[in-house]
């Protein structure tokens, strides 16, 4: 049998591009042997590189400038089911790769694509949206408001004192629809608040804000679609002052993931039976990291759902796997044939 021909998309315009390319690295790795794969490079402007450049890039080549036989998305994926591929592994994170708009491209080029579809990823990339629909189903969250760039601009004391009357603080202020901790900000007090709203609308005209938690922050893993499996627990243990921001989780090393936690079994069942319904709920499919907060009452607390989490072979996602039994090449190879299964069901 011939194998089958896997096109790996890497990069995208956001601000988790290079996150994307180190994860795109493990996946072409992980293929090896099992797959034909063909790069796809996109470009922070988010159009399609040409094979070469995109193993180029790979390879350490800068990825700034467009080269000139560089494409606009919808033709260059069009050119990919031309040339028979028969699935696509978007490693895309963050807007555009993660929200829907990827998966709609893929959908009118006809190309079988692993994780989530239009809607699943659209409404958990939309973190207030997520809230909604989880509040809809019963799953636990921590109190939350949404605040709306025009009812800010209206009268921002009214909104202020609509939300320190609602529920205490500290509270945490995130755009609507972003990831990798990119404007979010933690408050103390109302003054500080009104700064981290005011900053979160730079990036987004919703914001979201909500009660800090104290707790620990215990992640985990679903794979497959109808039924979905979970994997074992683990959790982000965060050195210094606890707030996993960007450089936290990318860059400075603070952090350690504990695969898998120690979770009191009660606890782990609970958890368990959550993500079930979350990744249900948002309609995700193929693969999503759930994550929540776990107080030392022993509450579970929803934060939110990644429908493309990191991938790199060290990522919590594959570890959670790896721990489950699953080996990082076998996740890769269960995720394609996920994408095509589906195919065949639609
Ligand atoms: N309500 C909260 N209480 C305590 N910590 C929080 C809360 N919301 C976010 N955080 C901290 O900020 C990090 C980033 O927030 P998150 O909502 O996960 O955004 P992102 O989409 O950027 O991952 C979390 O991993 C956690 O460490
Ligand atoms: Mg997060």
């Amino acid at each position: 049998m011939s194998r089958l021909k896997v096109a790996i998309l890497f990069g995208g315009p956001s601000e988790e591009h290079d996150v994307s390319v180190q994860s795109a690295r493990s996946v072409m790795q992980a293929c090896k042997g099992t797959f034909d794969v063909l790069p796809v490079f996109v470009s922070k402007q988010g159009s399609v590189w040409p094979e070469d450049a995109s193993r180029r890039v790979l390879e350490g080549a800068p990825n700034g400038l467009d080269p000139e036989d560089a494409e606009t998305l919808l033709d260059g994926l069009t050119d990919l089911a031309a040339a028979g591929v028969d699935a696509v592994f978007p490693v895309l994170h963050g807007p555009f790769g993660e929200d829907g708009r990827l998966q709609a491209v893929l959908e009118a080029a006809g190309l079988p694509y692993v994780g989530s579809g239009v809607l699943g990823s659209a409404v958990s990339m939309d973190k207030i949206t997520t809230k909604r629909v989880l509040q809809a189903v019963g799953v636990p969250q921590t109190p939350w408001r949404e605040v709306r760039a025009a009812d800010w601009q209206h009268d921002a004391e009214a909104v202020l004192e609509d939300l320190t009357v609602s529920f205490e603080g500290p509270w945490f202020v995130k755009p609507s629809n972003l990831g990798s901790s990119v404007g979010i900000g933690k408050a103390h007090d109302a003054g500080s608040l009104a700064e981290a709203i005011r900053d979160a609308f730079r990036y987004d005209r919703r914001v979201l804000v909500e009660r800090a938690v104290d707790g620990r922050e215990l992640e985990i893993g679903m794979l497959g679609t109808q039924p979905a499996r979970a994997s074992v627990i683990g959790e982000i243990v965060v050195g210094g002052d606890g707030f996993y921001d960007y450089s936290a989780k990318y860059q400075d090393g603070s952090t350690t993931l504990q695969v898998p936690a120690e979770v009191d079994p009660q606890v782990a069942e609970r958890l368990t039976a959550l993500a079930h319904t979350a990744y249900a709920a948002v309609d995700a499919a193929g693969l999503a990291r759930v994550d929540f907060f776990v107080t030392q009452d022993g509450d579970i607390l929803l934060n939110e759902i990644n429908t493309l989490p990191g991938f790199t072979d060290v990522s919590m996602y594959p570890r959670l796997w790896e721990a489950s039994g699953v080996a990082y090449p076998d996740l890769v190879a269960a995720l394609i044939q996920d994408a095509l299964t589906k195919r065949s069901q639609s």
